[in-house]
């Protein structure tokens, strides 16, 4: 395993991420530290939950087309962004083993990626499995070198950078990519808002633990003590940036210590914190981001009822 990221230097962006967002107005944190162990829990349960289609939708995509995706890029090495749970991957694994030789999940965390990777390589004989804990908002440029190589992200996990941001992802992306390799991206499409903030505010409340749950993580991690149950989870769909976003409502007046920061912070009864964006994309606007990072969109698919889309993308000559 490869590790261009050290649980130090974690620690040290969560100190720089809290910090930045407790201090600023309106308040914000990045949802990346949504995902400890329990959070990752969480939204595994999420996935399975009947309003969140966006798993089930692009599981349905990736076995419809995954013969389709072998045939178009031919891939060597598949890497795969914030590799998750295995499933998708055994998916593609599968389809591409006629060319595959090499895949590289690469994940912030090393814990979880070290065994699902142990997992495959025993599943996959002859497939070289190099496991890279990094960020991939950083450390994109240090992914193996390779020859056909499938760029994997899945999820809709794009759709939590702001638009600006997609865009220089994007671009660092495609400066590491030749002209043999492909991008395949999942992305969530615009729909009807009410099958979107039910996605995000499930009956069970699932998604409110998942959200409140970034609270527990400041508190372990910075010695802080927020109380969970004294904010809300708040999720809405903002139509002019055609994103869903996430919050935390404080429910009364109430000042938190993160004393491992040395910080104290007030919050005002029904003041809200925002801790997630998970942007919905339309075909058009997913062509412009990547043309506007030098990559060429050549296949788009959906699933049969046009929720969740695949787009393959190659670098423009
Ligand atoms: C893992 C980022 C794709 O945005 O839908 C699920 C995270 N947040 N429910 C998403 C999430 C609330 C999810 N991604």
């Amino acid at each position: 395993m490869d590790r261009f990221l050290t649980s130090d230097d974690l620690a040290k962006a969560l100190r720089a991420d809290v910090r930045d967002g407790l201090t600023s107005t309106p308040k914000a944190l990045p949802p990346k530290w949504f995902y400890d162990e329990r959070g990752s829990g969480l939204f595994e349960e999420i996935t399975r939950l009947d309003e969140y289609y966006p798993t089930r939708r692009e599981r349905e995509i990736l076995t419809a087309r995954a013969p389709e995706i072998a045939a178009a890029t031919g891939a060597r090495t598949l890497l795969e962004l914030g590799a998750g749970s295995g499933e998708k991957t055994r998916l593609l694994l599968d389809a591409l083993s006629g060319t595959l030789r090499t895949y590289v999940p690469v994940d912030v965390s090393g814990d979880f990626l070290e065994e699902a990777a142990a997992g495959i390589a025993a599943d996959h004989p002859g497939l070289t499995v190099r496991a890279v804990v990094a960020d991939y908002e950083q450390h994109l440029h240090l992914l193996p070198d390779g020859e056909r190589r499938l760029v994997a992200f899945l999820g809709g996990t794009i759709g939590n950078m702001p638009p600006a941001k997609r865009v220089g992802f994007l671009a660092a992306l495609r400066a590491t990519m030749s002209g043999q390799d492909a991008l395949l991206l999942g992305a969530d499409l615009v729909k009807d808002e009410k099958r979107l903030v039910a996605a995000y505010d499930d009956a069970a409340g699932v998604t409110a633990e998942f959200n409140r749950n970034v609270l527990a993580v400041i508190n372990r991690e910075l010695d802080a003590d927020f109380v969970p149950a004294a904010f809300e989870h708040v999720a809405l769909w903002n139509a002019e940036e055609e994103w869903i976003e996430m919050r935390l409502r404080s429910t009364r007046d109430q000042t938190v210590h993160v004393r491992g920061l040395d910080l104290e912070v007030r919050f005002a009864e029904g003041e809200e914190m925002r801790t997630e964006i998970s942007a919905k994309f339309r075909r058009e606007r997913l062509e412009s981001e990547l043309a506007a990072a030098g990559l060429e969109l050549s296949r788009f698919w959906t699933d049969g009822a046009g929720d969740f889309s695949l787009s393959l993308a190659r670098p423009v000559a």
